[in-house]
């Protein structure tokens, strides 16, 4: 520190508090370029050791919830180009039909369909678990999730207990669940590999979207739990939080750097398998992740309250404005 700064402080704070100013401002440093060199650590190990998860070995079937559109759809893709086959599961038969005649034709793998809707709660399970008996399963995808149609507060929301019951049925009950039903299969073979869609709203709070952002919190510590309780009886558990991508839930249409299309993403996701067991997955997410956490929590906070009540105003200025 220079020696006008130096005696600035010194006459501001007191004799000697720029000897505390010069220690903090070390600390805070140090500990800013560990971070950066943890991260560009994990960077370098993602690029030399991605691709490296064989899912067909892991198991001949894949399970993917939530897989008629969006991320789930571009994951039983990727999965079944890789040669495996596919479980696909959703709410609309005709949908699920479809998009099995696409994979079927794509690729070389034979899939089943399971009509269910995850905003049922626990009576649904065991007709799932019985279509799913038998089955080598490899990989599960927990893809399924729901989330608000527009930023709100939290006793805004019309009808609110009812959805607080389906955004916590499709976000956290279908999770825990699935694997429930399908990991023991898993740890008996001893390998596995379980990807859990959280958000970037699972990492720091987003307020306006309150019970989305604390049900994918649970994803993101469930994730990390079941790797370090499985992941050495051979499962990889991999917890996935992207920020925007281009699909009906986001209202997202055209694709960009920042918003890329399902199947860009989970391209980039699905190699780091194995590798990383929480990841943004994409490149760009991964620096906005890398930036966010680098940031005040507070600040974090305050700028996402900001955006959402700005999203909020604009979403009713044009409902009423629909009304009209
Ligand atoms: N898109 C993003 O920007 C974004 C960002 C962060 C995290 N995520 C997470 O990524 C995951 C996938 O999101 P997405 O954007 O791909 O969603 P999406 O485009 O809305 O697709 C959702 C899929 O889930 C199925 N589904 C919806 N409700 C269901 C229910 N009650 N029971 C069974 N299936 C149901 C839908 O098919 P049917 O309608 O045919 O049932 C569809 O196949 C979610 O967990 C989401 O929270 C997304």
């Amino acid at each position: 520190m220079n020696t006008m700064a130096s005696s600035m402080i010194n006459n501001v704070f007191g004799r000697g508090a720029s000897g505390y100013f010069a220690t903090f401002g070390l600390i805070a440093a140090s500990y800013l370029t560990l971070k950066i060199a943890l991260n560009v650590i994990k960077v370098l190990k993602s690029f030399v050791f991605a691709g490296s998860t064989n899912f067909k070995k892991l198991g001949s079937w894949a399970v993917v919830t939530g897989s008629t559109d969006g991320i789930g759809k571009a994951y039983a893709k990727e999965l079944a180009k890789k040669g495996v086959n596919i479980v696909l599961i959703s709410r609309s038969e005709a949908k699920l039909q479809e998009v099995s005649n696409e994979i079927e034709k794509e690729s070389n793998v034979q899939t089943r369909i399971i009509v269910a809707d995850f905003s049922k709660g626990l009576e649904m399970y065991d007709s799932i678990r019985n279509q799913l008996a038998g089955l080598e399963i490899g990989t599960l995808v927990n893809n399924v999730g729901m989330s608000y149609s527009f930023p709100n507060y939290l006793l805004d929301i019309p009808d609110r207990e009812e959805f607080f019951m389906r955004m916590i049925n499709i976000n956290v009950t279908s999770v825990t669940m699935m694997t429930s039903i399908v990991m023991p299969g898993m740890v008996e073979r001893r390998r596995g590999a379980v990807i859990n869609l959280s958000s970037a709203a699972g990492l720091s709070p987003s307020p306006l979207l309150t019970v989305y952002s604390a049900c994918k919190a649970y994803v993101t510590f469930f994730s990390q739990c079941i790797q370090t309780e499985y992941g050495p009886k051979g499962i990889n558990c991999q917890c996935v939080m992207p920020f925007f991508v281009a699909t009906k839930m986001s209202k997202i249409r055209k694709p960009s750097v920042y918003a890329p299309s399902p199947s860009t993403y989970v391209k980039a996701t699905l190699n780091s398998v194995g590798v990383s067991s929480v990841t943004h997955g994409y490149w760009a997410h991964r620096l906005q992740g890398t930036i966010t956490s680098l940031l005040p929590e507070v600040l974090v906070k305050t700028v996402t309250l900001r955006i959402f009540k700005n999203a909020r105003k604009s979403y009713l200025r044009k409902l009423a404005s629909k009304k009209e």
